[in-house]
């Protein structure tokens, strides 16, 4: 006998009817973007954070230039992050990887060294965002530590693309 599932209406639906259920509407990101990734070396980063933004580039979802900033302690530089990460979709990307696609999508990583708890860290990573050229300025910032970093809507950005930390000192109004 078919499982069945309850929907919000309380209607009784067969679980094969969900698979003909229609795709979700596509979301795109119409605007230029920074999006900025605490905990960059970390194992979310690697195994989700970038190979699903890695599946939201390849499908065409970033409609605007965008640059992608890895911040963590660990040694990298630009080069070597790419790299990593290049392994990293290689890997754990549940979308088809396309070599062309993915040294267009590695060229936009960049990598911040820095600690979560020292201010001169985030003052560095501010005077690097400033070149608005390469780090356009509405910025994302995604947590890749969540237990140390909480999120809250900023007022700022004209977009209201902004979120911020506000439990990092200074980094609310600083950045
Ligand atoms: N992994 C998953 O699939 C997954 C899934 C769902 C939720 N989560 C949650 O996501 C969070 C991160 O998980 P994870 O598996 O990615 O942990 P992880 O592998 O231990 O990575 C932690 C990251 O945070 C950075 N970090 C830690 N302390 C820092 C500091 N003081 N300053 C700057 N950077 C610092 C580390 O950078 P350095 O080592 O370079 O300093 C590293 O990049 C956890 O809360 C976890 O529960 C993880």
């Amino acid at each position: 006998m078919a499982k069945s599932t309850t929907t919000l209406t309380g209607e009784v639906t067969p679980l094969a009817a969900q698979s003909m259920r229609q795709p979700m509407p596509s979301v795109y990101v119409e605007e230029p973007v920074t999006i900025i990734i605490f905990g960059a070396s970390g194992d979310l980063t690697l195994r989700k954070l970038v190979p699903g933004l890695y599946a939201l580039y390849a499908q065409g979802l970033f409609r605007e230039r965008f640059a992608i900033v890895g911040y963590a302690r660990r040694s990298y530089d630009d080069s070597s992050f790419r790299e990593r990460m290049r392994e990293a979709v290689k890997s754990f990307s549940r979308f088809p990887v396309e070599d062309a696609r993915l040294d267009e999508f590695i060229s936009r990583l960049y990598y911040h060294k820095g600690e979560l708890e020292d201010i001169e860290s985030f003052r560095a990573l501010k005077v690097r965002l400033q070149d608005e050229a390469r780090y356009p300025a509405n910025r994302v910032f995604l947590p890749g530590d969540h237990a140390r970093i909480f999120f809250a809507g900023d007022s700022k950005s004209p977009t209201g693309l902004n979120s911020l930390p506000p439990r990092t000192p200074n980094l609310g109004r600083e950045l």
